[in-house]
């Protein structure tokens, strides 16, 4: 069993055992203000996407420095977050379903009652439908917000933008339990465009897309309260477009090495690498090391760890390995039993890996565990 005694509590890194995920507190909380001060500045509302930490306490740090309530993906993670004392979360996904949009609508009406708030994205009038009759199921008066969720350039969920979406948003205001609150419109795949130019490009046809689109719902009559998307790669663009009205970006919290790789943009909040794989070498051979961190630890899918701080290039050596070669013909590989920090290539998912994240006050070299962070909607994935 993974267990990390809370004895843990009070020393030093090098108490920490390996491999592990370790945030880098001070890193982390500067990132929160930073985010907290750009979005005040661009005068913009914030719901940072809870998918990358899904942790009940991260999510109520961050609202307490400004964030509006949070994203979630799934409705189990909405449940996890929720007992943990969060009360304001956008599902920001298609949920169909049945047996899932009743607890939706359960959901909804046990935070409605604690004063919070769920709301959900829909893009079929199928959907519409079924959410509806889960909540008159229920059973509850609350009601729930809905927003149509807008295909802006992702290729995923959400109908074009134009009449079709128009129609769903008259759908819902036609649901009694239903209201209209406005459109989804993130455009993931314009997040990893390495390029600032390519970025601003493709935001400012997103953000013409859903302002036409408000532009023709409003035309008939019914209001479009807000507009909303937004990751790390592009939150600039869409708080400077006019349009979006708030920002769901979630990885500035821990800044991946995908992200990394993006050209930086000025105009952004420079946002520091704040999650970390802990591990430790283990064998060393003449041409290369290995640590104790191979893809159990951390996840893959966007590219392998860098090594913070050092000249070394991480290969994949599997499920439990990680491979170390130097860069370059002068540097030099670490010893056996060396310590060293991984940068994941994908935070969201090597979160999910871990049942708690360890998080260190005063840096790597002589930092202390000031505490432990429970992954609350680790596996969450209904
Ligand atoms: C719907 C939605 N909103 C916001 C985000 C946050 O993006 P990021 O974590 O890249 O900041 C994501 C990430 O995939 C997403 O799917």
């Amino acid at each position: 069993m993974n267990s990390i005694p809370d004895a843990l509590v009070g020393r030093g890194v090098d108490a920490i055992d390996t491999p592990a995920a370790v945030i880098d507190l001070d890193a982390m909380e500067r990132n929160i203000a930073r985010m907290a001060a750009f979005a005040q500045r661009h005068g913009m509302r914030w719901r940072p996407h809870a998918k990358l930490h899904k942790s009940a306490e991260i999510a109520l740090l961050l609202e307490r420095a400004g964030a509006c309530g949070h994203c979630v993906q799934k409705p189990s993670e909405a449940e996890a977050l929720a007992a943990g004392g969060v009360r304001d979360l956008f599902i920001s996904n298609q949920v169909i379903a049945p047996h899932k949009l009743l607890r939706v609508a359960r959901l909804a009406a046990q935070l409605a009652a604690s004063g919070g708030r769920l709301a959900l994205a829909v893009d079929s009038h199928e959907g519409i439908t079924r959410l509806a009759r889960a909540m008159a199921q229920a059973g509850s008066d609350a009601g729930m917000d809905v927003l149509v969720e807008i295909d802006v350039g992702q290729g995923r969920c959400g109908v074009p933008p134009g009449p079709e979406a128009a129609a769903l948003a008259r759908s819902i205001a036609a649901q009694p339990r239903l209201a209209f609150a406005g459109l989804h419109a993130y455009h993931g795949r314009a997040q990893h465009l390495r390029g600032v130019d390519e970025r601003r490009a493709a935001i400012a046809a997103a953000a013409q897309a859903a302002a036409g689109t408000r532009d023709l719902i409003e035309a008939t009559g019914l209001a479009v309260p807000l507009i909303t998307g937004a990751g790390t790669g592009t939150l600039v663009h869409e708080a400077t477009s006019g349009v979006y009205g708030e920002l769901q970006a979630g990885s500035f919290l821990f800044m991946d090495a995908d992200y990394a790789a993006n050209e930086q943009d000025g105009a952004q909040p420079a946002f520091e690498h704040a999650l970390f794989i802990k591990t430790q070498v283990i064998s060393v051979r003449p041409s290369h090391a290995v640590c104790d961190a191979g893809h159990k630890s951390h996840a893959i899918d966007s590219g392998l760890p860098l090594v913070q701080g050092q000249a070394l290039r991480y290969a994949n050596g599997g499920d439990e390995h990680g491979i170390l070669y130097a860069e370059g013909p002068a540097a030099p590989l670490p010893g056996l039993g060396d310590t060293l920090w991984l940068i994941p290539g994908h935070c969201d998912p090597t979160v999910n890996l871990h049942d708690r994240l360890i998080a260190v006050r005063g840096g790597f070299t002589h930092g202390v565990v000031e505490r432990i962070i429970r992954v609350d909607a680790r596996g969450a994935l209904t």
